[in-house]
């Protein structure tokens, strides 16, 4: 290993015991975070604008709520846990004029820092911790007794303890019980937003939608295209989760073996390697980011549209026809994070 992993030995509590923890948002990792560490025995207070739909949720689950300028008069480390182009706005409104000196600041993504959408002053520390994985795994996961794994970073440590706190906050919310990795936040947002975007949800989604087409287009029935490019695709990745690539390997055909490793590249080839490269190079000189703050300036129609039109394709018809027949398939609407967790 090239990256030393951090695990509960490696973290001591003790450092967020005596201070207040203001978590701004209580969405998808909001309430993770919040409802982790306060399970874990520290004081943690939310914050939300007042017309927030996640007030009664927070409060129901016996958080108390105030307003983010409150939170941040009260709270020794105020966590940004809302969407991460709202937050300059909040920066500037709600917690720069009321930021004093050894407060502690910190972000579940590096994103805001990074492409200085927020500059805080010298006298406060910055920190990230984030977890690899949806807040609501972090969540059931801590529930369980495990966790998701995180990145740590220490972006300014006035105090000379904010690498110590953002440990400690990765303990409380469960992360040290499976791997921590120290990072910066130039690598953490580079490698989160091209993880994202060319293979986690953009690559993967455009992958399963070609495959279906092409099928379906084919003359093939779409029940036959949603079972081979979706349903089939967790079985896959759930044996590449446990035992690597070779390991799921061990557990197809010799045909599908020969399929995967003489076919598989031709599909994703060069070109889509190149296409990578550029995906990454704008992520690095500032592209993706320029234009997804113009995207939400700009009201976000673009960004509805495109939703829009996934959720009409025909693969979510069958697929929710299909994901009927079976009944332990809870759905989640994941949107909702009073359905993902109650
Ligand atoms: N989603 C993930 O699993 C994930 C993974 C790793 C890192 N992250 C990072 O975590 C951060 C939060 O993302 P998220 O996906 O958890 O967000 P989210 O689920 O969209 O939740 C946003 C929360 O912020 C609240 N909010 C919106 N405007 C606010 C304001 N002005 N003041 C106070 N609260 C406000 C929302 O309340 P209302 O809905 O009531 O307005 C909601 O509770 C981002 O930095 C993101 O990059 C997310
Ligand atoms: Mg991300």
């Amino acid at each position: 290993m090239t990256k030393t992993v951090l695990l509960d030995k490696d973290a001591d509590l003790s450092i967020l015991k005596t201070k207040t923890i203001g978590v701004i948002g209580f969405g998808s990792q909001g309430h993770a975070h919040a409802l982790n560490l306060r399970d874990s025995g520290m004081n943690v207070i939310i914050g939300l604008h007042p017309q927030s739909k996640s007030i009664d949720i927070a409060k129901k689950h016996g958080l108390e709520v105030l307003t983010n300028s409150e939170v941040v008069k009260r709270a020794d480390i105020i966590f940004l846990a809302t969407p991460d182009l709202v937050i300059p706005e909040i920066y500037a409104d709600q917690i720069l004029p009321n930021l004093t000196p050894g407060k502690i600041l910190g972000f579940a993504h590096g994103f805001v820092i990074h492409y200085k959408l927020v500059v805080p002053p010298p006298e406060v520390d910055v920190i990230l911790v984030a977890p690899k994985g949806p807040g609501h795994l972090v969540r059931r996961e801590y529930i369980q007794g495990r966790g998701v794994p995180a990145l740590i970073a220490a972006y300014q440590n006035r105090s000379g303890k904010a690498r110590d706190v953002a440990l400690a906050w990765a303990k409380g919310i469960g992360s040290t019980r499976v791997g921590v990795i120290e990072t910066t936040f130039k690598e953490e947002t580079e490698t989160d937003l091209f993880g994202e975007q060319a293979v986690l949800c953009g690559g993967l989604t455009s992958l399963i939608t070609a495959g279906f087409e092409t099928l379906v287009n084919s003359g093939y029935a779409p029940e036959m295209a949603y079972f081979e490019c979706v349903h089939e695709m967790k079985l896959i990745v759930d044996l590449i989760y446990e035992s690597g690539i070779s390991g799921m390997r061990f557990s197809i055909s010799e045909t599908a073996k020969w399929g995967d490793v003489s076919v598989g590249p031709k599909v994703i080839d060069e070109h889509v390697k190149e296409n990578m490269r550029k995906v990454l190079e704008n992520i690095q000189n500032g592209t993706f980011a320029k234009e997804w703050i113009e995207e939400v300036k700009s009201g976000k129609q673009r960004y509805r549209k495109l939703l829009a039109q996934g959720a009409e394709h025909q693969i979510e018809k069958v697929g929710a026809e299909i994901r009927a027949l079976f009944p332990w398939l809870k759905q989640k609407n994941l949107q909702g994070v009073q359905a993902a967790y109650d």
